[in-house]
């Protein structure tokens, strides 16, 4: 492994990217590309990006790959991200990865590691079902798993939860058929390339933590026994 860490959190909707990122941000001080997230910034703030990349959300169908590919590659090519990055929901299809792979060439980069979050379509449901997001920053709690203090209002700044338009039961089906068509080939994708680390994601948010930590310094011994 590189001195760098170029890490690609990989997984279906509500497999617990966001919540397994989030730490992993603060653990290694990386910055966090969090695809969902930007895009749902730029349809807050109701830019260009936001309203072509609206109704796609709506719908739960993936954003066109050119509208994605620009605006992840410049993040990857910026200097906070020289030491490394964390990507969450990128790549999601195989031109996506073929981009990717494309830019990390170019900038004489390479991915690390591609972490798989696995759980099952049952887990899924029942996780998006019951999330619940601020509409002020996007912060994310579950009524069973991981309830805010207060119903319906955030722990960290106070604002208003929500559930995501697209975690409407319909909308969630057609997500996960979203998953399984087009970003679950990338599971074989990485595979081929050594990269593609599987991380039980059933178990409690802490206990997954605890094994991405684990996967992370195999790969750092790896990577000195390999000096
Ligand atoms: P995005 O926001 O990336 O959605 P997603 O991949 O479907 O992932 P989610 O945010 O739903 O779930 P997550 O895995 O982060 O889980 P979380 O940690 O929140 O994308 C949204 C849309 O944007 C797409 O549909 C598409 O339109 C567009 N888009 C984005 N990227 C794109 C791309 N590259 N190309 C094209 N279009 C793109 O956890 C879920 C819930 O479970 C939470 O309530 C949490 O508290 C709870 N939870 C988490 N972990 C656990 C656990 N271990 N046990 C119990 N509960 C848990």
């Amino acid at each position: 492994m590189s001195q760098q860490l170029n890490l690609v959190l990989l997984g279906p909707p509500g497999s617990g990217k966001g919540t397994q990122g989030e730490r992993l941000q603060g653990d290694l001080e990386l910055p966090y590309y969090a695809t969902g997230d930007i895009l749902r910034a730029a349809v807050r703030e109701g830019t260009e990006l936001g309203r072509v990349a609206k109704e796609y959300m709506e719908r739960g169908d993936l954003v066109p790959d050119d509208v994605i590919v620009g605006m992840i590659g410049e993040r990857i090519d910026s200097p906070e991200a020289a030491d490394g990055f964390i990507l969450d929901g990128f790549p999601r299809t195989e031109p996506q990865a073929e981009a990717l792979a494309a830019k990390l060439e170019e900038l004489g980069r390479e991915l690390t590691a591609v972490l798989l979050i696995d759980v099952s379509d049952d887990e899924v449901v029942r996780r998006l079902g019951g999330r619940r997001t601020c509409v002020e920053n996007g912060h994310v709690f579950h009524v069973e798993f991981n309830p805010a203090r207060q119903e319906g209002v955030c722990d960290l700044d106070g604002s208003e939860l929500v559930v995501r338009d697209d975690d409407k039961p319909d909308v969630i089906r057609h997500r996960l058929d979203q998953y399984h068509s087009k970003t679950a080939p990338l599971i074989e994708f990485y595979d081929h390339k050594s990269l593609l680390r599987r991380i039980e994601g059933a178990a409690a948010p802490e206990t997954v933590a605890e094994e991405i930590s684990r996967t992370l310094a195999t790969l750092r011994l790896e990577a000195d026994e390999a000096i």
